[in-house]
């Protein structure tokens, strides 16, 4: 089995949350560059109107739909311009997320509501929509959730976000349970510190020197060293795989946080 082969999306599409900026913007150009019809949604549109055209340069086909998914009618909206423009979505990047810091003994609950809202409210909502209209088309798909390395060890400043993140790891594991029967592949990535604009100001500060020292391969990820995992979740060369959590961070984990 040639490599090119075994990871080629030709034939399917692809529905990006949070395709906008950082790795989402990544994962679209990716699965465009693989042969995967691709539909990018977030609320700027403007930026995703300028993916879209990037990768329409570049030979792919794309899609940009404005679309916040804590609102579950504009979640339902983005799929439906998406099948009417491509056919059904076969796979879904769970990516949008947010990771505001702060003290947990401060915290308002507005606060709280806001993270919980789109990283885990949110990413079960655009799955269990995703995964409707799988089971209806009969067509299976694979769903790759964006958890995270602070959703298995923690640093202080980020409760909401952890929680969060846990809390996607263990719902990835009970999608996948209950919708393998569909042929719908749930899996998650766990990135460690890859450099984005969720957290540039705070890994050019000191605690990310901090983090960099600690870091075993010392240094911060790129978006593209997650290629190979999102390649692997998204396409059939993962198609026994559900479930599963593969962890993406420079060893980060085994250190501690
Ligand atoms: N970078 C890292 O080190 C790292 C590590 C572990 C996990 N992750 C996870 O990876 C994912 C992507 O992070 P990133 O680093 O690429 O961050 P980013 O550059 O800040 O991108 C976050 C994306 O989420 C979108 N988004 C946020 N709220 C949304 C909403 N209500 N509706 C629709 N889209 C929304 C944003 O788009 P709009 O603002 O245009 O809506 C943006 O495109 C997140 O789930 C994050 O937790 C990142």
């Amino acid at each position: 089995m040639r490599a090119q082969k075994l990871f080629d999306l030709s034939g399917k599409v692809a529905l990006v949350t949070g395709a906008s900026s950082g790795l989402g913007r990544r994962f679209a150009a990716v699965l465009a560059a693989n042969g995967a019809k691709v539909v990018l949604a977030a609320r700027r549109k403007a930026r995703l109107e300028e993916l879209a055209a990037a990768i329409a340069a570049d030979g792919g086909q794309a899609l940009a739909l404005a679309c916040d998914v804590t609102e579950r009618e504009s979640v339902a909206a983005a799929f439906q311009a998406a099948e009417a423009r491509f056919g059904p979505v076969t796979i879904l990047i769970n990516n949008a997320g947010i990771a505001p810091g702060g003290a947990a003994l401060e915290m308002g609950q507005e606060a709280w509501r806001q993270v919980l809202s789109t990283n885990l409210d949110a990413a079960f909502f655009v799955a269990q929509e995703a995964a409707q209209r799988m089971v209806r088309a009969e067509t299976g798909g694979a769903i790759v959730n964006l958890a995270s390395v602070l959703g298995l060890a923690v640093i202080k400043g980020v409760a909401p976000y952890a929680a969060s993140k846990a809390g996607l790891i263990q719902l990835t594991k009970a999608l996948a349970l209950e919708w393998a029967r569909y042929s719908i592949r749930v899996n998650a990535i766990a990135p460690g510190w890859i450099e984005t604009e969720i957290n540039a100001d705070f890994l050019a500060g000191p605690a990310g020197a901090a983090i960099r020292q600690q870091n075993p391969m010392r240094r911060f990820g790129k978006a593209e060293d997650l290629d190979g995992a999102l390649l692997l979740l998204a396409s059939d060369a993962g198609r026994y795989m559900t479930g599963s959590l593969v962890t993406v961070d420079g060893g980060q984990v085994l250190a501690g946080s």
